[in-house]
């Protein structure tokens, strides 16, 4: 079969490239440890305030007993429900969201904050923020008219500060 020298080339340039990526992903996966948040468990979207989890009055900011925080938060046209939450920096924070209606995505700029919010499904998010400060939490899957003032607000406290504010943090309760 002939080919033609420049069409091989050009083949030659394409699987470089193709191989280069290939490496970017495999160097960043197993190297800088870099993940797709990845959380596979479902939820029913329809009957969320019926949950325990995802029910109004248990959404927000919860300390858990190892100091670590715990963020459940509801998705919806058009908002992060609660509005407004303050978080501690330097802490592990693990975000859970619920979406009650369509698909929506999280992000917020200047951290390493981005996933999707699939209806259906609970999506999870481990991190810390290393820089106290206030954080725009933004959709940034379109989900419908709204989407692009679809946004709350992450206000981020230094440890200290948030120590002062939340005695029981430090793991003692009285
Ligand atoms: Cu929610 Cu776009």
């Amino acid at each position: 079969m002939h080919i033609d020298p420049l069409e091989k080339k050009w083949l030659y340039i394409t699987f470089g490239m193709v191989g280069l990526f290939l490496g970017a992903i495999f160097i960043s996966a197993l190297i800088s440890g870099i993940h797709p948040p990845s959380n596979v468990e479902t939820i029913d979207s329809a009957r969320l305030h019926l949950s325990e989890e995802f029910a109004e009055d248990n959404l927000g900011v919860k300390i858990q007993s190892d100091g670590s925080i715990r963020v459940t938060m509801v998705a919806g046209r058009y908002g992060f429900f609660p509005r407004h939450i303050t978080l501690p920096a330097d802490t592990t924070i693990t975000f859970r969201w619920a979406s009650i209606d369509v698909l929506h995505g999280v992000h917020m700029p200047m951290t390493n904050m981005s996933t999707m919010v699939v209806p259906g499904y609970v999506a999870e998010v481990t991190t810390e923020f290393p820089k106290p400060g206030d954080y725009p939490m933004l959709c940034n899957e379109y989900c419908g008219t709204g989407h692009d003032f679809m946004w709350s607000k992450v206000t981020v406290v230094d440890k200290q500060t948030w120590e002062r504010q939340h005695p029981s943090s430090k793991g003692d309760e009285s």
